[in-house]
């Protein structure tokens, strides 16, 4: 079956059309809207986003590569993105990545296998003065070493874990 926006999410697309004096110039907030209904862009959902804005699928697909915002293939639960610029990189920003890498048991761009981690290096996150910053999911992660990203990861893990028991107060982190 061919993908389509929720209800929902087609009357979000139509209002940002109210914003742009084209359907082309909405290309950005609408591939937004795509992999917040979708998760990612697979090329079905481009073609989706394609026919809702009268281009090219070729052109949606280009805008979307371009772009490391929008993720073209599946996710894990907690996207953990490693700045790598100038600053990070001096105050130790490989280092985590290292250490990251050993104990998610993956390389950089690649997703854990129970789907709960992906690993990636992000240019700079406009953060330097508190680098190096890690960022995961929406929030910001600043002035991290090793043993602060190691802890960042195990607290994540067993949220996870404890949002999977059902149980009173129980609720879901991510
Ligand atoms: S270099 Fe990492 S936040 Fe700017």
């Amino acid at each position: 079956m061919a993908v389509q926006f929720s209800e929902e999410t087609h009357k979000q697309f139509e209002d940002v059309l109210t914003r742009y004096p084209t359907k082309q110039a909405a290309i950005l907030p609408t591939l937004w809207l795509a992999q917040t209904e979708f998760g990612y862009l697979s090329p079905a959902v481009m073609e989706h986003v394609a026919d809702l804005l009268d281009l090219s699928p070729a052109y949606v697909h280009g805008v979307a590569t371009f772009y490391t915002m929008f993720y073209k293939e599946p996710m894990g639960k907690c996207h953990v993105q490693v700045c790598t610029n100038l600053s990070c990189t001096l105050r130790g920003a490989e280092k985590i990545v290292h250490c990251l890498e050993d104990r998610l048991g993956v390389k950089v761009g690649q997703t854990t296998g129970d789907k709960m981690f992906s690993l990636s290096e992000v240019e700079c996150l406009g953060s330097c003065g508190t680098a190096p910053v890690i960022q995961v999911n929406d929030d910001y992660h600043e002035n991290q070493t090793p043993e602060s990203t190691l802890g960042l990861i195990d607290e994540l893990a067993k949220q996870a874990e404890s949002a999977s028991t059902p149980g009173p107060g129980t609720s879901n982190p991510l």
